[in-house]
């Protein structure tokens, strides 16, 4: 069975749809920030400070290799996961990837309640939201579904997948 996994930039909703996934299809729900904090017995701003970007991207594409090999799990990524193409075939390999989107006004209300984004630890934010998110736009769009969440209740992203994956013929 393929993993369903969730790509997007920070505060696109992958963990919240995610686990939503899980519930409604009985299926292991993996967030791949969350395995490396309990891997490593740090939290994330903790590990950029010791180890930059580059070490922690390194990380990353460790744990996600490591996940790609599971069979039927829902994956949520970290928003900069899909930088390393590596990362993006590993996924692909047994996954069926969807990208969540959303506008970056959006983007910023949600991930302004919430301190634990060590890239987004700066005076001009907001800015650099919208310069980061037009820069990696083209790194989203590998996916096999891409879905905008800003107008939507995270339930109904959740149900638009669901009945994607029904049409593919994934869900048995
Ligand atoms: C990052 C996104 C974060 C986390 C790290 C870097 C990024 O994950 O992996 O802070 O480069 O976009 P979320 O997308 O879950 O916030």
């Amino acid at each position: 069975m393929k993993n369903i996994v969730l790509l997007g930039f920070m505060g696109s909703g992958k963990s919240s749809v995610g686990r939503i996934l899980s519930k409604r299809l009985q299926r292991p729900f993996i967030d791949t920030d969350h395995k490396i904090e309990k891997d490593h017995g740090k939290k994330i701003p903790e590990i950029f400070a010791e180890c930059g970007e580059e070490g922690f991207r390194n990380i990353e594409q460790k744990t996600i290799e490591e996940v790609s090999r599971m069979e039927g799990a829902i994956i949520s990524t970290g928003g900069g996961s899909v930088l390393r193409k590596a990362n993006v075939d590993a996924l692909r390999k047994n996954g069926i990837l969807i990208t969540l989107t959303a506008s970056p006004e959006v983007i910023i209300e949600r991930v302004s309640r919430k301190k634990n984004r060590p890239l987004l630890n700066r005076p001009d934010r907001d800015e650099f939201i919208h310069k980061l998110m037009e820069e990696r736009k083209p790194f989203y769009s590998v996916a096999d579904l891409v879905l905008d969440t800003s107008g939507n209740e995270l339930h109904d992203v959740t149900r638009r997948i669901i009945g994607y994956l029904l049409r593919r013929g994934e869900l048995k």
